[in-house]
């Protein structure tokens, strides 16, 4: 089968396809024709060896953490022709592959409502966010929640999450993204490039998807209130690190177990989430899906179909 790898650390070009063995699965573990996987800003640096002190790992390596895909054989509850969609094994990847085996305990049915290509843009944006606000701190109406990074793959998830819940929505996002967040629900959108710390009121939930200034962004809690820190700043990790130390701040890395992925199902069935794809890309152009995302500027997931 045909899999993206890279064999060296390096810019966008060490990604290509290779040919690969056909997984095997293991007892317990499901076989998946992954029909479209998401391709993301964290793993750019991963890609780049600039995490590879906090994450080691051998090459060649592939990339992508989260599919949407149909079953190939009866495993693990599942039967062949289901289609699912999922999240690989805690900080592995490889699934923008034609074929991955995987525990059945991080999958579940993909919503009805959606193709197997649009689905593939939710797992892990939509389970981190289900993580946080509703897992490590329970969001409630009337909260008022500032999502940094509103645009981001992560952050429209958390704005309409936050619309569903009852949070007062205060989105800090790029110019051009303004209007899409306040159609996601924000109640506020403001533009990041010219918004400081010091504009912005006071918040019992702060939601950090960049990963700087975040002892600014802490000032701004209720006295109650949590920051959520989701990026380690690969430049300065060890102050990203002691910073996720501070009283008031969460940090963790997204592992969802198999219910936090179905309740996701649930959400988007039921209309409360819905996928945001900034665009959809062959796996042959991975090289290219990793540029965009590094770029940046263009709302939601970038999405890595088969074909
Ligand atoms: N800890 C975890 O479990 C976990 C899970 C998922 C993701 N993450 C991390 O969370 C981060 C976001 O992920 P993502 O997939 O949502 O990335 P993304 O799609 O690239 O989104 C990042 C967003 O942040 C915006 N942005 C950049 N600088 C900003 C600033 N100073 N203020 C406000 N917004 C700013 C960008 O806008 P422009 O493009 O317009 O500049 C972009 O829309 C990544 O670093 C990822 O590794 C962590």
């Amino acid at each position: 089968m045909r899999a993206v790898r890279y064999d060296r650390y390096g810019p966008p070009e060490v990604l290509h396809v290779a040919d690969v063995p056909d997984p095997v699965a293991t007892p317990g573990e499901v076989l998946v024709d992954v029909h479209a996987s998401g391709a993301g800003l964290g793993e750019v640096a991963i890609r780049e060896g600039r995490l590879r002190t906090v994450m080691p790992g051998k090459l060649p390596r592939g990339i992508g953490n989260d599919f949407a895909g149909v079953v190939v054989h009866d495993a693990g509850g599942f039967h062949a022709g289901d289609r699912v969609w999922g999240v690989l094994p805690w900080r592995t990847f490889g699934a923008t592959a034609e074929r991955i085996a995987l525990p059945a305990a991080r999958l579940a049915p993909a919503p009805a409502n959606l193709t197997l290509t649009e689905a593939a843009a939710l797992p892990v944006s939509g389970t981190t966010v289900l993580t946080a606000l509703d897992d490590r701190i329970t969001l409630r109406r009337g909260d008022r929640l500032l999502v940094r990074g509103a645009a981001g793959a992560v952050g429209v998830v958390a704005v309409q999450y936050g619309r569903a819940v009852g949070a007062h929505v205060t989105a800090l996002a790029g110019a051009r993204a303004l209007d899409l967040v306040r159609e996601l629900g924000a109640d506020e959108a403001l533009d990041y490039r010219t918004t400081s710390p010091a504009d912005l009121g006071r918040f019992d939930v702060v939601l950090d998807l960049v990963g700087t200034q975040l002892r600014a962004y802490r000032r701004l809690l209720s006295p109650k209130g949590r920051l959520i820190a989701l990026v380690a700043d690969p430049d300065h990790l060890l102050r990203s690190l002691l910073a996720g130390l501070l009283p008031g701040v969460v940090a963790f890395s997204n592992n969802p177990p198999a219910a936090r992925i179905a309740q996701l199902t649930a959400l988007v069935e039921q209309g409360a989430i819905r996928p945001v794809i900034s665009a959809t890309l062959p796996m042959t152009e991975a090289a290219e899906a990793h540029r965009r995302v590094a770029k940046g500027g263009v709302p939601g997931r970038l999405v890595l179909t088969r074909a």
